[in-house]
This record gives structure tokens, sequence and C-alpha cells, in this order.
């Protein structure tokens, strides 16, 4: 009985203390939060967001406020008990109940009142955090947010085979866990932007990028690639003629599985599906390959090691190796800052005309070379630089074919703006590009011809013919490719 009249008083003083506006004020944040954070766990539950970001809100924010509003509680009573103690209160007084008697009109008024707003709250809270989570999603707000960190990356991944996939297709991808991991990540970043701690350049690669299984492959079907590839590559020579020329080659791109039927080429060598290769780089940004494993369907294993290397440890290889997938080739899928030489090959390439401006490859790619303060000041000088080389070195060119040279000058600048980041110390020299083997090793860093087995009966091969066959070799015309083809 005593027992009982005890725990009252209790009660009854903890709604006395309660009894005031702050601690109002808290128990309807915290409420309010609560409720929110069931609505969009249910939510999503139910499959109603496919957005990663809903994380920030239903798992950071609105716990967040739900935690202000529980501490906000406390505060309150202490201070109202603190006033009626000093008021001369006493504990008999503060163990009952205050009434609440809703046959008084004012009583019924507030309490009305505290309901409409506690529902608008919800309301409000509810939508907002639904369309900025929206917001957070939008390849905007990834890419032009923390405008100086991510320019290279956005920069780049608009001129991309992939710029109407949104940025969290890749770097986060579906599922639960990956983006709390992602969004505690994002949390550091945040921080990192704020202080203007952030490495300059972003290191890549990203040893904690998703396994393409789960990004890449949501949209690629990697043993559907079958068969050979046509590549043409058109390059220019800096001489002032800028002369071309045209190389023509099949990639055997290959594909399928064994499964399939037909299957073979470099997709079918390396994607798993089949055969598994396993890895060890000996440095950070995994340019140098010390030890490669092939599992073969039949399952037997090789081994292929540098002779004359020190091979990595087998505690190394169990700590280190790495499942070779898509992103060891496509490892710039989306952020490629093309070698400036080839890029403006491109140009040349789409714009023919170019090439009859003396010494325009040369020109423009001294002046995207050059050191520029940063990415703007680069900009508007590689134009500049170009308009003024023909004013001064060829008067009658720039007189007669003004409004190409302004043209080419533009492209120039377009090339400098998308390779060369000053403020990020980001080039095309810092971010390498593992597919192919002109401007990085790329596909020899395995295919040296050197790495082989213990017994050395197989090495990796280098022979030109392993992975494409030329049809054209440095034809100083475009190629017709209708001759190519057997009839
Ligand atoms: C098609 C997939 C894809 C999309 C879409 C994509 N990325 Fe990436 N991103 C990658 C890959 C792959 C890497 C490099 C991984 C590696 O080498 O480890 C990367 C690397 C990065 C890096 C690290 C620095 C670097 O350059 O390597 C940043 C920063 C980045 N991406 C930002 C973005 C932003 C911002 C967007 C959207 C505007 C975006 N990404 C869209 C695939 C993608
Ligand atoms: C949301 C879907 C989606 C995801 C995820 C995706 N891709 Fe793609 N990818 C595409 C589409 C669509 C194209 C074709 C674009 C075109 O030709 O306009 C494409 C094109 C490509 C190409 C050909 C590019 C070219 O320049 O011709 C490569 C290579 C590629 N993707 C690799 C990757 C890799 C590697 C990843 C993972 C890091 C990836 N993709 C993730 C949709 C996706
Ligand atoms: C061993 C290196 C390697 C790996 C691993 C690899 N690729 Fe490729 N892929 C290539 C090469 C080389 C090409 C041809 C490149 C070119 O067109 O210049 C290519 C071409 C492609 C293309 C364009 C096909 C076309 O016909 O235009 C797509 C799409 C693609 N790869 C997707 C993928 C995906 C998805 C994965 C992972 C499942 C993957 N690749 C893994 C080397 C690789
Ligand atoms: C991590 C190491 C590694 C990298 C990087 C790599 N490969 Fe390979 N590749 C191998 C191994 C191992 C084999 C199997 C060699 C053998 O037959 O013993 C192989 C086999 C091949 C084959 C089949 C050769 C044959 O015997 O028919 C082709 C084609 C090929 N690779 C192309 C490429 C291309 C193109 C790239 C770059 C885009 C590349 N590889 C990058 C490890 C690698
Ligand atoms: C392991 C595979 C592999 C081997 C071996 C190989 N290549 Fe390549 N090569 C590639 C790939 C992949 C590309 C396409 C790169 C791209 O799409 O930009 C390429 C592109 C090229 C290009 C065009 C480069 C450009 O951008 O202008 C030339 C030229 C070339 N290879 C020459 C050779 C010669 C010569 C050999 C023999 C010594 C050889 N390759 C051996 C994979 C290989």
């Amino acid at each position: 009985m005593a027992d009982l009249s005890k725990r009252r008083d209790t009660l009854g003083r903890a709604f006395n203390y309660a009894n005031n506006p702050t601690t109002l004020t808290g128990i309807v944040i915290a409420t309010v939060a609560a409720l929110t954070i069931i609505i969009f766990m249910v939510a999503q539950l139910a499959g109603a967001f496919k957005n990663p970001y809903i994380g920030i809100f239903s798992y950071l924010v609105l716990p967040a406020l739900f935690v202000l509003g529980l501490l906000i509680i406390p505060v309150g009573m202490w201070r109202r008990r603190r006033k009626l103690v000093a008021s001369g209160a006493t504990v008999e007084e503060l163990s009952h109940y205050p009434r609440l008697d809703f046959n008084d009109p004012h009583l019924r008024r507030i309490a009305t009142i505290v309901l409409v707003l506690t529902g608008v709250n919800a309301i409000i809270l509810g939508s907002t955090s639904y369309l900025a989570v929206d917001e957070m999603d939008t390849v905007q707000f990834c890419g032009a947010t923390c405008h100086t960190v991510m320019r290279p990356e956005y920069t780049a991944y608009q001129q991309s085979a992939h710029s109407r996939v949104r940025c969290v297709e890749c770097h986060i991808g579906p599922g639960a866990s990956w983006f709390v991991r992602s969004k505690l990540d994002g949390l550091r970043q945040v921080w990192k932007t704020a202080w203007g701690t952030y490495d300059r350049p972003i290191e890549t690669p990203l040893h904690n990028l998703r396994p393409a299984r789960e990004t890449c492959e949501q949209c690629h079907w990697p043993e559907k690639h079958h068969g050979d590839k046509l590549a043409v590559f058109a390059r220019y020579g800096t001489d002032e003629k800028n002369t071309a020329s045209y190389t023509v080659m099949l990639l055997k791109t290959g594909g399928g599985s064994l499964d399939l039927g037909s299957h073979g080429g470099i997709h079918w060598w390396h994607i798993y599906s089949d055969n598994k290769i396993r890895y060890v780089s000996t440095d950070a940004r995994r340019q140098k390959i010390g030890w490669v494993e092939l599992t073969t369907p039949d399952g037997k294993v090789r081994t292929y090691t540098r002779p004359g290397e020190k091979a990595p440890s087998a505690e190394e290889i169990a700590a280190k190796a790495r499942v070779m997938d898509c992103i060891d080739c496509h490892n710039r899928p989306t952020h490629l800052f093309k070698p400036p030489a080839k890029a403006l090959d491109d140009v040349l390439e789409a714009h023919k005309a170019y090439a009859s401006l003396p010494f325009y490859k040369r020109t423009a790619l001294a002046a995207i070379n050059d050191d520029y303060p940063d990415h703007d000041t680069g900009v508007a000088r590689v134009r500049q630089a170009i308009i003024d080389f023909y004013s001064k070195t060829y008067p009658e060119v720039a007189r007669d074919q003004g409004k190409m040279v302004a043209a080419a000058a533009d492209a120039a600048s377009e090339v400098y703006a998308r390779s060369e980041f000053p403020e990020m110390h980001t080039t095309w020299r810092t971010h390498p590009n593992d597919l192919g083997h002109d401007d990085f090793p790329g596909c020899w860093r395995c295919h040296d011809d050197e790495m082989q087995t213990a017994d050395g009966k197989h090495t990796i091969p280098q022979d030109c013919d392993t992975c494409h066959v030329f049809l054209v070799e440095d034809s100083p015309t475009p190629p017709v490719l209708a001759d190519l083809v057997e009839k």
C-alpha cells in the first residue's frame, strides 16, 4: 500500500515539474520525431523509397531531433522544480497531479492548439525531410554542392556515357547496409569539406568502392558482351600540318560463358563468371602488380609472379588479394580525364578543318600543359594563348580565318577545362586509366610477358594480337571501313 502511494507521489511530482513550456516543447519535438521515424521506416520497408539518402534523415537527423527533445524535457523539469521549491511549495503539494478539467474552456482551447500544431509539425517535418532527401539524391547535389571538391569528377562525368546515370547508382547502389556505410562516410566528408582538410586530389582508387557485381552489373550483364569490337583511333601530329594517322583494330572484347555456349575474349577471361583472377598490387594505386592467380573453370589454379622480383608473402596475399572485376580495367568509366593530346585528336577528328591551322595541336598542347594558378584562369589563358599565337605568328590566318581560330581556341580551352584542376591538384596524370596501355601501364600491368608460372610454362601474354587485330596501321587517310569487310 505504502509502495503504491509512493509511486503515485512520484508520478504526481513528475507531472507538476513537467508542466512548463520548455518541457512541453521537448515532449512535442520528441513525439513528432519519433512518429516521423516510424512513418519513414514503415514506408521504407514497404519499398516506398528507392532513395539512398533517406537514410540521412530517418537514421541521423530525426534521431538527433528526438534526442534533443528528450534532453530538453528534464532541463525544463529541473528548472520548474527549483522555482517551485524556491516559492515555498511543500513536497506534499508537489506530489499532487495537476488538475486537468476538460470542462474548462481555456484548457480545451490549449489542448486543441497543441494537437493541431503537433499535426502540422508532423506534416511539415515529414514532407520537408522527404523533399530534402530527394534533393540530395540528385547528381547536382553530389556533383555541385561542394563545388571545388567534386569539380573534376563532375566535369568528366558530364561528358561520359554515364552522364544520365546518377552518382549514387555506382557509389552506393541498392540495399540498406551500404547506404548506412556511405552516410557515415558522408559525414566524414562533410566535416573534411567544412574544414578544408580534404585530399587534393581525391585519392584513387577508392579502396572501399562497392564491388562491381553489385553496381555495374545492376545494368550491365557481363556475359552479354560478345564478339569483337571495331575500334578506330585517329591520331594527329604536332607538326605544322597536324598530320593525321589512322589505326583500325578489332578489339577482342568477347564475353559469353560456358553455359551460354560461345565464350572467349577479354571479358570472358577476366570476369569471374567462369574464370576467376585474383591479384596483389604492391602500391596503393594498383599500378604495380606482383602476384596473379588464375582459377580456370575446371578448378585448376595457376599462379604468376615476376622472376627476379620478391613475390608477396602468404600473409600479404591473404590480406590484400583482390578479385578482378570491371573496375580493374574500367576504372574510369565516368571520370576519365583524357590525356590532352588525345582529347585534341578528338577535336581535330570532329572538326577536320582545324587541321588547316598551322601548328594547332602543338600550340594547344603547350598552352594546356602550362601551369595556371586556378582552373578558371587556365581556361581563359589557354584560349588567349591560341588567339595570340595566330595573331603574332600567322597574322594572315588570324585575319582570314578569325572565326575558325576563335572556335579552335574555345575547343582547346574546353580540353583544358575537362582535364586540369589546379585547385584540386588533379590532372589526367594523377588518375591513371587502366583500360589499354598507351598512356598508363593498364593491361600491361600483368600482360608484360614477364609474369609467369613457377615452371615457366605459362606467361601472361603481351603479343599484340592477344587482345586486338590490326586491320589498318598508321594510314594517313581515314579508312573506308566498308573496304575492310571481305566481300
Ligand atoms: C558508372 C558509374 C559511376 C558513376 C555514375 C559515378 N561514378 Fe564516381 N567513380 C566511379 C568509379 C568506378 C570510380 C573509381 C574507382 C576506383 O578507381 O577505385 C569513381 C571515383 C570517384 C571519385 C574518387 C576520385 C577519382 O576521380 O577517382 C569521386 C570523388 C567520384 N567518383 C565522384 C562522383 C560523382 C560526384 C558522381 C556524380 C556526378 C559520380 N562519381 C558518378 C564510378 C562512377
Ligand atoms: C544505372 C545503369 C548503369 C550502371 C549502374 C552502370 N552503367 Fe555502364 N552504361 C550504362 C548505359 C545506359 C550505357 C550506354 C550509354 C550510351 O551508350 O549512351 C553504359 C555504357 C558503359 C560502357 C561503354 C562506355 C563507352 O564509352 O562506350 C562501359 C565500359 C560501362 N558502361 C561500364 C560500366 C561500369 C564499369 C560500371 C560500374 C562502375 C557501370 N558501367 C555502371 C548504364 C549503367
Ligand atoms: C580485362 C579487362 C576488362 C574487364 C575486367 C572488363 N572489361 Fe569491359 N571492356 C574491356 C575492353 C578492353 C573493352 C573495349 C574497350 C574499347 O572499346 O576501347 C571493353 C568494353 C566494354 C563495354 C563496351 C562494349 C561495346 O561493345 O561497346 C562495356 C559496356 C563493358 N566493357 C562493360 C564491362 C563490365 C560491366 C565489366 C564487369 C562485369 C567489364 N566490362 C569488365 C575490358 C574489360
Ligand atoms: C591482374 C592481372 C591482369 C590484368 C590487369 C589484365 N589481365 Fe588479361 N589475363 C590475365 C591472366 C592471368 C590471363 C590468363 C593468362 C594465361 O593464359 O595463362 C589473362 C588472359 C587474357 C586474355 C586471353 C589470352 C589468351 O590466352 O587467349 C586476353 C585477351 C586478355 N587477358 C586481355 C586483357 C586486356 C585487354 C587487359 C586490359 C584491359 C587485361 N587483359 C588486363 C591477367 C590480367
Ligand atoms: C593485354 C591486351 C593487349 C596487348 C597484349 C596489346 N594491346 Fe594494344 N591495346 C589494348 C587495348 C584494350 C587497347 C584499347 C585502348 C582504348 O580503348 O583506348 C589497345 C590500343 C592500342 C593502340 C591504340 C592506342 C591509341 O590510343 O592510339 C595501339 C597502337 C596498340 N594498342 C598497339 C599495341 C601493340 C603494338 C601491341 C604489341 C606490342 C599491343 N598493342 C598489345 C590491349 C592490348
